[in-house]
């Protein structure tokens, strides 16, 4: 009896945490407690591929704000897209599923043998108006598992998807931008990446969208959040981050604004065309060190593109730079709360009907989730189109000349 209490996880229920508080030395494990725990293992590999987002199963790593000064700050975000790698494997020691490990395309369902009846034609007409191209930055290690699973399920849905890696990969396809592998290239690999899309893609696209490969994209609903812009101003989409820093000249506080990398964010033409053309200028743009989506996105506010509010016209979030269930229940990491520049709403109410994207998506997951936004029906009910796009002119933020930190 008194040892069932010891069974009871006190902070995070992984399976190790139990293990260690039942077994721990010099005590003969209770029956009881062994009968439990036994049990918890069953149970939790019965459960894992049924829950969703997983969150009870990975841990983040606390990100604390501190307010010194920005280039010890900048060093801290290298880690910022390390953490989507560290969390991925974190999650797949936990519960490594087959679909990480075999051929992803293996059992999909290409054909699309459903028998839905939609009517698609807004869509269909949107995808001839507003054409996006969308990169996707994946590494030899994860392109097999991770960005073949992205162009067999939501890829498709693009105008068009390049996907760069450090090395080419004459199967996926993939380009190489011959740089190093490794958190430290990022920003290196985003710049490049940008523009190669610059010197040969320009023509193919009013919109040019970066993500992860581990974002899902439901394209529909980028489309018509950009259906609402205009691609000749200088504009940038995303999950709307910002930063509170001390300045290194005047030491007064300032925010640092930017888009989250792993939510994916998108760029107009002309925003491509001013990097193109000015984001070669170290003193405009980072070009190799440091965190990729705070380096890019000083890089755009530095060549005058404006970060427009991409929520939608209730305040409702469209870019997530986590799972669907994070906003559902709130449960964030605490640093997110000072770096969402929404104010971290959370609930079923916080996230817009026609969301654009999720991050930390499993490649099992990404299947998961084609199934439920296009095939999953509750019959009976149909679904009428929301106008759910904000006005134009509240496209506002930020104005002026950013710090360019220095190389770490
Ligand atoms: C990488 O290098 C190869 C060989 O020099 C070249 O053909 C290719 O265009 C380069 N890739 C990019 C993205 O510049
Ligand atoms: C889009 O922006 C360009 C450049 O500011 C402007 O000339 C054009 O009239 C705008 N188009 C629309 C439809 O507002
Ligand atoms: C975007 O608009 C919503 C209201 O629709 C507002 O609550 C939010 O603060 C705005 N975001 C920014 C960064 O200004
Ligand atoms: C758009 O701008 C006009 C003129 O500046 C202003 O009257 C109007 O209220 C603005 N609309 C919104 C939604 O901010």
């Amino acid at each position: 009896m008194p040892r069932f209490c010891l069974c009871y996880p006190q902070k995070e229920p992984t399976s190790m945490s139990i293990l260690a508080e039942c077994v721990s030395p010099g005590k003969a494990p209770h029956r009881f407690c062994v009968g439990f725990l036994m049990g918890m293992v069953v149970a939790s590999l019965i459960a894992a591929p049924l829950i969703m987002n997983g969150d009870n199963y990975y841990r983040y790593r606390t990100e604390p704000v501190s307010h010194v000064g920005g280039v010890s700050r900048m060093a801290m975000q290298e880690e910022s897209t390390e953490r989507s790698a560290e969390l991925w494997s974190e999650r797949s020691v936990l519960d490594r599923e087959p679909q990480d490990i075999r051929d992803p395309a293996s059992d999909l369902d290409t054909a699309d043998r459903h028998l839905h009846r939609d009517d698609n034609t807004v869509a269909q007409r949107l995808t001839e108006e507003v054409r996006v191209l969308v990169w996707v930055m994946t590494s030899p290690q994860t392109l097999q598992s991770r960005a073949k699973m992205i162009r067999d399920t939501w890829g498709k849905r693009t105008n068009k998807i390049l996907f760069f890696s450090s090395k080419s990969d004459p199967d996926l396809p993939a380009i190489g931008l011959n740089v190093t592998e490794g958190r430290t290239h990022l920003m290196e690999k985003t710049n490049r990446a940008f523009r190669y899309i610059y010197d040969n893609h320009m023509d193919d696209a009013d919109w040019f969208m970066k993500v992860d490969d581990d974002t899902y994209v439901i394209m529909e609903n980028l489309r018509y959040l950009l259906s609402g812009e205009n691609s000749s101003e200088p504009l940038f989409l995303g999950h709307h981050f910002h930063l509170r820093y001390r300045s290194r000249g005047a030491g007064t506080m300032k925010y640092l604004h930017y888009q989250s990398g792993g939510a994916g964010y998108v760029i107009s033409k002309e925003a491509l065309r001013r990097f193109g053309e000015k984001g070669r200028d170290e003193k405009l743009c980072r070009q190799t060190h440091g965190a990729e989506d705070i380096g890019f996105g000083q890089c755009m506010i530095n060549l005058g593109v404006r970060i427009s509010n991409s929520t939608d016209v209730l305040g409702r979030s469209r870019f997530h730079c986590f799972p669907p269930g994070h906003f559902t229940g709130g449960r964030y990491p605490s640093w997110y709360h000072a770096y969402d520049a929404n104010g971290a709403r959370k609930g079923v109410q916080s996230m817009s009907d026609y969301a654009v994207t999720f991050h930390y998506i499993r490649p099992s997951e990404m299947q998961t989730l084609d199934y439920l936004i296009y095939h999953l029906r509750p019959y009976g009910v149909l679904h009428a189109l929301q106008n759910l796009n904000r006005e134009h002119n509240t496209t506002s933020l930020p104005a002026g000349h950013s710090e360019v930190f220095a190389q770490p």
